[in-house]
């Protein structure tokens, strides 16, 4: 009998498309990157520990929280990545926020904005400025379960794998053209908690390959 890749071990996943661990390096032109995080920040944080450990081609111009009390900014502070808070409550709309990111990347010589844990949604003025470079992160296999509480509607749905996305962002939440994804099987006991740690064990590897991938396309190409 085949073993089952996954079979319903704590460790079990499947990456798609594989990691190429070969092409981190390449010589191209570090992409510049944008980070936006709401929270704890540790896909931020394995960014920046990729970057670090020459894993990734990149480089973190700057990030933007929106939460004073985000850890993210700490996690920033010990890489020596500028950060910058631009809280939503004191902004009128969504288009505001997103007026004052545009700006302040733009000074910050962004190319690529990674939403790493960014819990506002986005408008056009963020999308016009970086067109088709937008990238997110979302705890599901994406078209499943977009929006809030992705990891609790995939428990009450019963299904038996989820995992999580990294994609092209678009205006409608959590949906537009996908990079990678890795598929997370569910387990008898989860809950939301425990799930949700697994899935970011995920996360972490995608969010990674995902930007390796960006950053080996040829410079002259878009990478869709
Ligand atoms: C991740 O699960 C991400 O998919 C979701 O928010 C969470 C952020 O986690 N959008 P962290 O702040 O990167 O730890």
């Amino acid at each position: 009998m085949t073993a089952n890749p996954l079979s319903a071990n704590s460790n079990a996943s499947l990456i798609s498309p594989e990691i190429d661990k070969s092409a981190i390096a390449r010589a191209t032109p570090p992409l510049k990157l944008g980070i936006l995080a709401s929270g704890s920040g540790s896909n931020f944080e394995v960014i920046a520990q990729a970057i670090q450990n020459q894993q990734l081609n990149a480089q973190v111009q700057v990030l933007i929280y929106n939460n004073p009390e985000a850890q993210a900014a700490a996690r920033a502070e010990k890489y020596g990545i500028p950060s910058i808070l631009l809280n939503h409550r004191d902004c009128k709309s969504r288009e505001e926020l997103d007026t004052k990111i545009v700006k302040n990347f733009q000074e910050h010589d962004v190319e690529w904005v990674i939403m790493a844990g960014w819990m506002r949604i986005v408008t056009q003025v963020l999308l016009d400025a970086f067109p088709d470079k937008v990238v997110n992160i979302h705890p599901s296999l994406l078209p499943s379960f977009p929006g809030i509480r992705s990891v609790e509607q995939a428990l009450k749905a019963g299904v038996k794998i989820t995992g999580c996305t990294v994609h092209i962002a678009r205006l409608e939440v959590d949906s537009g053209p996908i990079l990678m994804q890795a598929a997370v099987p569910l387990l008898p006991d989860d809950t939301a908690e425990t799930l949700h740690a697994r899935i970011q064990v995920q996360e972490h590897k995608i969010m990674v390959g995902a930007i390796a991938l960006i950053a080996d396309r040829p410079t002259d190409k878009n990478v869709l």
